[in-house]
């Protein structure tokens, strides 16, 4: 290879890019990817709220007919270019092709979302010294906790600033060295915690049968268009699907890996973390007789009120839990913007990684400091939640579709070919889902999102 020679920090440029050193180091990596904030905090809490077992269902299908196809197309296009998001797209088709705007679309959702994910992040980490202090006081109060961490700048910024701090440590040291050698570390320990608190909720509360019930028990009258629409946004996102951010992990991909293979081991592994989240949450949940529809303070407002009974050694591993599964996907983020510029700009990886690691934590001050507001969707809101819905909504889906139409219709066949490895039945099963299944799945998230889908009540 290359670049063997260099530990990946000062002469990792374009010419000589990075690569995954092992299989399994791939595979941890772009678990750890797709395991983050959206499996461990969102997930448990949008099956509360869409009632469990029916949602969780519709999700899993999703999973299938949504994610799968669109993870093997981002990993095909990375690994036959070679090259970023940016790079990818003109690579595999024209110099100045229109294609290649899918790819600045892709590195602006990352710089985007890494903006705000790192706040997330930082309270997770508060939230690890909060839970060594331990939590006491009334239910209120626990509660009150939350809003007063968010509404403070200071702590917000200075968690923020932390995590941001740790994922360019990460990125600087190059994709083997640096993202795979954590992904190595954090990703086993995250798994053993988490195996942990299921064993815990299973085995010393009394809510875990009727956790595993919650979540596996369909319930159909519950399900509604909205749940399936939000099944089918959260496949995407949980996925980490259509910006560029599987592309970019495909690009250092080696040749003689197979690509649906891991696209399989990864999918899978994300679903089980999330399914496992939800068995440990839920049985807390359930023992402390709490209500699972909690929403999105289930994770620090509702858990914290339940920790205050069990401990510190049941809510600690909890948010570091939480902490390793955000860093994991941080670095994912950063990494797609700072290869842009490696590639491209042929900047150096320490230079890339500092001035962009620096303008994301600049510019997520303004999700940091919630006092900040826009008008947006007919209300004051903070920056927080207008990234959070314009990239969501609108950027990922867009990419999402804009991929998966490129990698179906435009990309050649012999390319596809040379990168699954086979023209089989599978191979054209895969082709008929890029084609017709994912394109029409995906665009539906995206009228739902634009409030355009003519089936829906959106008065409300
Ligand atoms: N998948 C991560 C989660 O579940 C978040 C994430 C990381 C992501 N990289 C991404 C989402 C790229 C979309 C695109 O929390």
């Amino acid at each position: 290879m290359a670049n063997s020679t260099n530990s990946g920090s000062t002469i990792d440029t374009g010419a000589t890019r990075g690569s995954w050193g092992t299989r399994v180091g791939f595979i941890l990596a772009a678990t750890g990817s797709a395991i983050g904030l959206g499996n461990i905090w969102k997930f448990p809490y949008i099956t509360g709220v869409y009632g469990g077992g029916a949602f969780v269902l519709v999700y899993l299908v999703c999973v299938v007919i949504v994610g799968l196809p669109l993870m093997v197309a981002e990993l095909m296009i990375g690994r036959r270019s070679k090259k970023n998001p940016v790079g990818a797209f003109r690579a595999l088709h024209a110099p100045n092709t229109p294609w290649q705007a899918t790819g600045w679309l892709g590195v602006l959702s990352g710089f985007v979302i890494l903006s705000f994910y790192s706040v997330v992040a930082g309270w997770a980490m508060a939230y690890i010294f909060k839970s060594i202090a331990g939590f006491s006081g009334t239910a209120e109060q626990i509660q009150a906790e939350y809003t007063a961490l968010v509404a403070h700048p200071t702590a917000s910024i200075i968690w923020h600033t932390v995590f941001m701090v740790l994922c360019i440590g990460i990125v600087i040291g190059g994709v083997r060295y640096g993202i795979e050698r954590w992904s190595k570390i954090l990703m086993p320990t995250l798994f053993l915690i988490l195996v942990g608190l299921m064993g815990y909720g299973l085995l010393y509360t009394d809510g875990g049968a009727e956790s595993l019930n919650f979540l596996f028990k369909p319930n159909f009258h519950k399900l509604s268009a909205e749940a399936a629409l939000s099944a089918l946004g959260h496949a995407f996102f949980t996925l980490s699907l259509g910006m560029g951010a599987m592309l970019t992990y495909g690009s250092y991909m080696r040749r003689d890996e197979s690509i649906t293979r891991d696209a399989i081991a990864v999918s899978a592994l994300d679903t089980i973390i999330a399914l496992i989240a939800g068995i440990a949450i839920y049985s807390l949940v359930f023992s402390f007789n709490m209500d699972p529809a909690a929403g999105p303070g289930l994770i620090f407002q509702t858990l914290p009120v339940l920790f205050a009974e069990t401990g510190p050694w049941v809510s600690v591993p909890f948010f570091v839990l939480l902490t390793f599964a955000a860093l994991t996907s941080g670095i994912s983020l950063l990494e797609v913007v700072v290869a842009y510029f490696i590639d491209e700009r042929r900047w150096s990886r320490t230079k890339a990684t500092l001035i962009l690691g620096g303008s994301i934590w600049a510019f997520g001050l303004l999700s940091a400091i919630a006092a900040i507001t826009i008008p947006f969707r007919g209300k004051d809101q903070g920056f927080f939640d207008v990234f959070d819905f314009i990239s969501t909504n609108y950027m990922l889906p867009v990419g999402g579709l804009l991929t998966c139409l490129f990698a179906a219709w435009v990309m050649k066949r012999a390319d596809k070919i040379a990168e699954f490895g086979s023209k089989g039945i599978i191979f054209q099963g895969l082709i008929f889902f890029l084609r017709f299944v994912t394109p029409l799945a995906v665009l539906i998230v995206l009228l739902h999102g634009l409030e355009l889908l003519p089936f829906m009540d959106y008065s409300k």
